[in-house]
Order: structure tokens, then C-alpha cells, then sequence
């Protein structure tokens, strides 16, 4: 029942309901409660949350977001990350079969502590949440910049760490509003508002050596997987793989970041690669694309789990790879597109 303030939204022929509250959407309403509706960026542009209002009305925050195609439009799908209900609801959506992992996402401030540099366009951001926050290594939060709107940012950090200290890795994206003015408007003290944990790309402990991917600002999830899983004893005896690709040199900034990692768990072994050919002559390590030398420099890639993340043209090669070229079971592959 409609307060003004909450809306219930009600599955079509399946006994699922929940309720949203104001200012929320339809999809982190869903997960807060515990309903295992699909998803993956949170953003607009997956297009993984797509469902069918059938009675009842929605707002659209944002009616030209990438994840839904001309076909999608036409038939009158929407997505539930960029929905808001404005009365009770009846939809149409195919949930997934596992719940969605614990904790639940909620609302925090964190105070912003300051920044460590990482290359001249990337640096790792942290913050002071203002409650006990967690998450669980791979995910991300999304973060409210003021006068701009939210974005995802996925957490750096070991996840012991979150109740005190929460961290990212972001990379400055040329003319990109929310980027940019974290790096030029943001000042140490500054309190933003964080809705988290959100993200299926997490950790999980199957018994199989872990195969990191990460290209750019990927490495954020990648290297909080391989800071929880190089700690963890569960993980002691493994081996955990890390891969990074960067453009030219000046953006391989692994080396620095993997030394200061604990002991007790998983062993490291980093492997590094750049794509400009033309600045070849001043590195000497591998050239070419990251998946490559994963491929180079692995065997048996089905005995592995794998954790990738980046921009789409990188995780879709990465996942063609893997899938097409290898047979690793889809099950064994964990990603996050950065729309
Ligand atoms: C799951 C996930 C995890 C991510 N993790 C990281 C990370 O750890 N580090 C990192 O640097 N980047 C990460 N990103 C990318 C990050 O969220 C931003 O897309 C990136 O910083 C560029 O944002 P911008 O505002 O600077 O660029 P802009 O070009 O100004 O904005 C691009 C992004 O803004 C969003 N957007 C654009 N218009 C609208 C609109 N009208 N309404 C709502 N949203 C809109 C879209 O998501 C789009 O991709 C992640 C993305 C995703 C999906
Ligand atoms: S989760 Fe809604 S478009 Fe990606």
C-alpha cells in the first residue's frame, strides 16, 4: 500500500513483494530487502535489470541510459536501477536463484582522509565512514558527487579494514564530470554520501587458484580481492594470479601496491603488460593485450576462478577468451563491466 513515501512493487504470478522507500529505485530496494533481482552495474548501462511494469506508474532517472536498446523501448521495458515507482507496482522480471550475498546495501557519509598517487591520471582514494561499513572484496559502492549524481566506485581495500577506512582506485576519465571533480573539488574533511555494498564479482573460496584480470582503474576490485585472499589461511597453498595491462609504462603501477601485501594466504604472482607498441623500447616486459599473456602464460585455464574487470571492450575479449577459446565454465568467471 502507497504511503506518499513507500510504494509496494509486486512480481507478476510469484508470491515476491517488497517495498521501496522514497528516493530509492526499484532495484536497490530489491536487494536491500533480499530479492535476488538481477543486476550488475547499478549505472544504466548493463541492461541486466530490465523488467515490464504492468500496472502502476515509474519515474525514469535516466530515459536514454545505454542499457536498453530500441527493442527494449518499443516493448516497453525499463530498467529497475534507473526506476523509481511513484504509486504501488506490478512488474514482469526474471529473478535470479540465489539470493543476493550479505551484507545488504544501506546509506553512510565518509569523510574524505586524502589520496595516494598512483600514476599521473589514477590514485587511491580513502575515506572515514561515519558507521561500520562492509563489503566483501570485489564490490563496489556508489557514490553521491555533489551536483553531478552518482557513480560506481569499486572498493580498494582489504574488507577488515571497512568499519575504519574505506578505499578506491579512480582514474581521472578525460572530461568526465564525477572524476575529474574528485580529483580537482574534492578537499580532505569533505563528507559524501555512499549507498554499499552492490556487485556479484566477490570473492568466493572454491578450492581453485585465482586468476586476476584487471585494465586501468579494474585494478580497484582486483587488488581488494588479492589483498583479502593473500591474508585469508583459508586461501594458503593457492595461488593467485594477478594480471594488469596499462597503455605504456608510466600506468604499471602494480609493482609498488603488491610488495606492501600481508602474508598467511594465497601466494601472489604479478604479471604486467602494455599495448603501445611504440613504447616498447623503454619497458621491456610483454606488449600486447593483457588477455594475451594470460593465455601466454597460463595452462589448464579451466582449473582456475577468474575475477576481471575494466572497460567493456577489455572484460568482453577477456570473457571470449576464457569462454570460447578455453571452455571455462561461465559458473568459474566473475566480472564487473565499468560503464
Ligand atoms: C560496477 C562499476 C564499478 C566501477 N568501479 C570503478 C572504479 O573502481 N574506479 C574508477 O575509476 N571507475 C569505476 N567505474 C566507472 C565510474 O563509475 C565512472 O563511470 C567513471 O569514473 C566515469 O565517470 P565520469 O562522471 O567521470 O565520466 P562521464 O563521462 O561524465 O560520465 C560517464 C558515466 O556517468 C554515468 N551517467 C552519464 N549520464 C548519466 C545520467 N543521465 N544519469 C545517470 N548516470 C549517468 C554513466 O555511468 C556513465 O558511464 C565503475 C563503474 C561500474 C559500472
Ligand atoms: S544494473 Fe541496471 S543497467 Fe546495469
Amino acid at each position: 500500500m502507497s504511503d506518499g513515501q513507500r510504494h509496494r512493487v509486486r512480481l507478476k504470478d510469484a508470491p515476491t513483494e517488497w517495498e521501496v522507500a522514497h528516493g530509492d529505485t526499484i532495484l536497490r530496494a530489491a536487494l536491500r530487502a533480499g530479492v535476488p533481482f538481477p543486476y550488475e552495474c547499478n549505472s544504466g548501462g548493463c541492461g541486466s535489470c530490465r523488467f515490464t511494469p504492468l500496472e502502476g506508474r515509474v519515474e525514469e532517472l535516466w530515459p536514454d541510459a545505454p542499457g536498453l536498446s530500441r527493442r527494449d523501448i518499443r516493448k516497453g521495458r525499463k530498467l529497475a536501477c534507473q526506476c523509481r515507482p511513484t504509486s504501488d507496482l506490478t512488474i514482469e522480471a526474471r529473478l535470479e536463484n540465489e539470493r543476493p550475498p550479505a551484507p545488504a546495501p544501506r546509506r553512510f557519509q565518509a569523510r574524505y582522509l586524502g589520496r595516494d598517487r598512483l600514476t599521473a591520471d589514477m590514485a587511491e582514494f580513502h575515506f572515514a565512514p561515519d558507521a561500520a561499513a562492509a563489503f566483501l572484496p570485489g564490490q563496489y559502492a556508489m557514490i553521491a558527487i555533489p551536483g553531478i549524481g552518482e557513480r560506481a566506485y569499486s572498493f580498494s581495500g582489504h574488507p577488515a579494514e571497512a568499519g575504519a577506512r574505506l578505499s578506491f582506485i579512480i582514474k581521472r576519465t578525460p572530461d568526465g564530470r564525477a572524476s575529474n571533480w574528485l580529483f580537482d573539488q574534492l578537499r580532505e574533511g569533505d563528507e559524501l554520501a555512499m549507498d554499499a555494498p552492490y556487485g556479484l564479482a566477490h570473492l568466493r573460496d572454491t578450492g581453485r587458484d585465482l586468476v586476476l584480470i584487471a585494465g586501468g582503474s579494474g585494478l580497484s576490485p582486483v587488488l581488494s580481492i588479492a589483498r583479502a585472499a593473500t591474508t585469508d589461511p583459508a586461501f594458503a597453498g593457492r595461488t593467485a594470479h594477478l594480471f594488469y595491462g596499462g597503455r605504456g609504462p608510466a600506468d604499471i603501477c602494480t609493482p609498488a601496491l603488491v610488495r606492501e601485501l600481508g602474508g598467511g594466504g594465497a601466494g601472489l604472482l604479478c604479471r604486467n603488460a602494455i599495448s603501445d607498441p611504440r613504447q616498447a623500447a623503454d619497458w621491456g616486459g610483454p606488449v600486447g593485450m593483457i588477455h594475451e599473456l594470460v593465455a601466454r602464460e597460463l595452462n589448464d585455464l579451466a582449473r582456475h576462478d577468474f575475477y576481471f574487470c575494466g572497460p567493456p571492450p577489455m572484460t568482453e575479449a577477456v570473457r571470449r577468451m576464457l569462454m570460447l577459446d578455453h571452455k571455462v565454465p561461465f559458473g568459474q568467471l566473475h566480472y564487473d563491466r565499468f560503464f
